[in-house]
């Protein structure tokens, strides 16, 4: 009998080695499409408010990614971002399934702000089992596989606060922390998300940064450039490849609640230490933005 896909790829590595080299490909092809396109003009339209965009490149890219993988993955299931705006249902059910953002940084690609990401996450049993983010204009491929590490462009990755020989890094008042806006300006959110910058601020947090992706910052995190991260407003496919790596790098990711991540809240914070995670979480106030399985 002829070795199936999946007893090749296990021999190879694991079960889903075979669907993860199948994501690294496809997200340094998407990032080629996308670096292309950055520097030409765009038709731009938008979702859920004025300041959530789609280009036709998001929605190029994003059938690209899914054709492919639902040529060779018949029988997986799948979550993306134009999809989902489309009207798909995002239900994270057993089955192996892929949540995919195409374009993540959509806004800083329409103003061609380089910096822009490809991410694919994959999930068997509703438990992540890797991660791959494609930088596309520093050409930097963050993956992690569970159980198996962090890594970009082949170096392995290690949050801040777990360095050999030193303490674990607790001290908000030294840290520098990460956020994004969210696609709502309405003024009970704005006012929300600012006075949880102010709060972070007030602790004497070095500083807090916005790059305008929630993938980027959560693999900025992830490598030790920043030391937590929070935000209110994104969803399963900005988290769901950026768990794994930030996990694997070494890292916690958790509800804002301080409990378990829920990947469907549209809400996280993320941080090298769990301290640091909690401190982060007690001081922020809640910004609800619903849950993305219920849309
Ligand atoms: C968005 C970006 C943005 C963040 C939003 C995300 P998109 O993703 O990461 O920085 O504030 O919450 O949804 O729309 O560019 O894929």
């Amino acid at each position: 009998m002829k070795p199936s896909g999946e007893d090749r790829a296990a021999r190879a590595g694991g079960p889903w080695e075979e669907c993860f080299e199948a994501a690294v490909q496809l997200a340094l092809r998407a990032g080629q499409i996308i670096r292309k396109a950055l520097s030409e003009e765009k038709r731009v339209s938008t979702k859920t408010s004025a300041v959530d965009l789609v280009t036709e490149t998001d929605q190029a890219v994003e059938a690209l990614i899914l054709s492919e993988l639902q040529e060779r993955f018949p029988s997986h299931r799948f979550i993306a971002e134009e999809a989902a705006a489309a009207g798909a249902k995002c239900v994270l059910t057993p089955s192996p399934t892929w949540i995919v953002d195409p374009i993540d940084g959509t806004c800083n690609f329409v103003h061609r702000f380089p910096t822009v990401a490809v991410s694919i996450g994959f999930a068997v049993n509703q438990e992540l089992e890797f991660g791959v983010i494609y930088h596309c204009t520093e050409e930097r491929l963050y993956t992690g596989q569970r159980g198996r590490g962090a890594f970009c462009n082949g170096q392995q990755l290690q949050v801040s606060g777990r360095q050999v020989g030193h303490a674990p890094f607790t001290d908000l008042s030294k840290a520098l922390v990460l956020t994004e806006i969210g696609p709502r300006r309405d003024p009970a959110t704005l006012k929300l998300f600012l006075s949880n910058m102010e709060r972070l601020l007030r602790t004497g947090a070095h500083g807090v940064r916005v790059i305008g992706s929630s993938t980027l910052a959560l693999c900025h995190l992830a490598s030790g450039a920043a030391d937590a991260y929070y935000q209110f407003g994104l969803h399963c496919w900005d988290l769901a490849a950026a768990t794994v790596i930030i996990r694997e790098a070494g890292g916690i990711v958790m509800d804002t609640s301080g409990g378990p991540l829920d990947l469907m809240a549209c809400r996280v914070v993320a941080a090298g230490t769990r301290e640091m995670a909690t401190l982060v979480a007690q001081a922020l106030q809640t910004i609800n933005y619903g849950r993305d399985d219920e849309r």
